[in-house]
């Protein structure tokens, strides 16, 4: 039996478009879009109908970076993947991909497994899993073609971490040479993590154990160092290279470059390094602990080169990196010592909002909103059309968004699993009223109508952005 929807009087916009639409859905799909108040709409029935009057019709959003029950910092981070993706539902995300974690000395398929355990039957909103590869060795080499077929076509190296999830150089070229040759993309966590792990020692030693100390000594050189020569290594391999997590300026400088030169080198930011600074990480009373993240937040200044590289497409996509800890409990095992302050930031139901925000203040443009927040991480990512856009054919994750109305965000309001808000009091323009994922209706005029299980696990293609 299927449920045909009705969308009515909405402004719709996508990637490429803004137009006064209806939209119908049937069968979890896209079925057709015709202008408004035309004789094609007037003849379409449905069960349910959806008044968008002054409301703007998007692609629900696609988070690609979200780490939920996260082990990181001998914890792990505190949304499951039941309470994450709900969360996200919120914030009329409908789709994300996370990352599952290779343990070191074990295969890749036994993290994909693991991770495949912890989501399945509990998601609000669809997912699918990029991999961590922790341990880069021919049998892991190997292993990458088999995940590619299966649907996990992306894989994250650290040049932070020693010890942890750390590849060295030739690591990092074999798993490059390997993606050249199989069609995977590699993700790269570009810090010299190294010459961090010195600075952290030396720190310490001065007795600088705050958590403002975290962003001195994780230096904005030593990403800019770190990028270039992962992207230069990637040249080398011959093959694409996506940059996770770019805070710093010279870090958006070393990417233009390549991408001037013409190399197939793609930028991801987030919410926190284009509304947050240094500033929040001095807050006194270890209230800086909750704006470690690494990288980490960069001096205010950093924020006009990351706006500007959205707008110039020298950053293609806006993720959030959601890592949350609880300040009580989790945050609090780096009192003393903020090498032990585990790494990450809650987000995931934010990202659209803070974006609708910047399109209100004027950094960037509405379809450019959807295009950094839905299509383009679809298209990076081997989900689009599917996800991504409003178009015939495509899956009818839908969001109903408010652009007028105003919100407080707060942690007493938002619905992380989460005891504080990164950006408690903060006033934005913009609201998610509905939000549908394959047409079932998941937030309902601000009601959560959906449930665990409904979202399903994505078999992911390869990356789409250069086709
Ligand atoms: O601080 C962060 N970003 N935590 C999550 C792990 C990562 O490096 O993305
Ligand atoms: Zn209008
Ligand atoms: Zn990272
Ligand atoms: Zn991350």
């Amino acid at each position: 039996m299927s449920t045909r929807t009705l969308i009515r009087g909405g402004l719709v916009v996508t990637a490429a478009e803004e137009t006064h639409a209806d939209v119908l859905i049937e069968d979890g799909r896209i079925a057709a879009l015709a202008a408004s108040g035309t004789a094609a709409a007037g003849t379409w029935t449905a069960e349910r109908v959806v008044d968008a009057t002054d409301k703007y019709v998007i692609p629900g959003g696609v988070d690609a970076h979200t780490h939920m029950e996260f082990p990181f910092g001998g914890t792990f981070s505190s949304d499951t993947f039941e309470t994450g993706t709900r969360a996200a539902a919120w914030g009329g995300t409908t789709t994300i991909v996370d990352f599952a974690v290779q343990s070191k000395g074990k295969a890749l398929r036994a993290g994909l497994d693991a991770w495949h355990a912890k989501a399945d039957g509990n998601c609000a909103i669809d997912y699918a899993f990029h991999m961590i590869v922790s341990d880069v060795n021919e049998a892991t080499l190997k292993q990458m073609d088999g995940l590619i077929e299966e649907g996990v076509s992306s894989f994250k190296l650290f040049m932070a971490y020693p010890g942890v999830f750390y590849s060295d150089d030739g690591q990092i070229l074999r798993a490059m040479q390997r993606a050249g040759e199989n069609g995977g993309l590699i993700m790269m966590h570009a810090e010299n993590g190294i010459a961090i792990d010195v600075l952290v020692e030396q720190a310490l030693a001065r007795g600088q154990t705050d958590p403002r100390y975290h962003g001195e000594v994780r230096k904005a050189l030593l990403e800019a160092e770190a990028t270039h020569r992962a992207i230069k290594l990637a040249q080398v391999a011959g093959a694409p290279l996506y940059v996770v997590h770019v805070s710093a300026r010279e870090a958006v400088a070393e990417l233009t470059r390549a991408r001037d030169e013409g190399l197939p080198v793609f930028g991801e930011t987030c919410p926190q390094y284009l509304f947050l600074s240094t500033d929040n990480l001095a807050e006194p009373d270890f209230e800086g602990a909750k704006y470690v993240c690494s990288t980490p937040l960069r001096p205010q200044e950093h924020q006009a080169a990351l706006w500007r590289g959205l707008r110039t497409n020298d950053l293609q996509v806006v993720s959030t990196d959601h890592c949350p800890f609880c300040f009580s409990g989790q945050k609090e095992l780096g009192r003393g010592d903020f090498s032990k302050i585990p790494n990450g930031m809650p987000g995931v139901e934010h990202r659209m909002d803070l974006l609708h925000q910047a399109v209100v203040d004027g950094h960037i443009s509405r379809r450019r909103w959807i295009e950094i927040a839905c299509a383009t991480p679809a298209r990076m990512f081997g989900l689009y059309p599917k996800k991504g856009t409003i178009a015939p054919g495509a899956d009818a994750d839908v969001v109903i968004y408010d652009p007028h109305a105003e919100q407080t965000l707060s942690a007493a309001t938002h619905h992380m699993n989460v005891d504080y808000s990164a950006y408690e009091g903060k006033r934005l323009t913009g609201r998610v009223e509905t939000v549908l994922s394959r047409g079932e209706p998941v937030i309902t005029a601000r009601e959560f109508t959906g449930r665990a299980g409904h979202g399903a696990y994505l078999a992911r293609g390869t990356c789409q952005y250069l086709d």
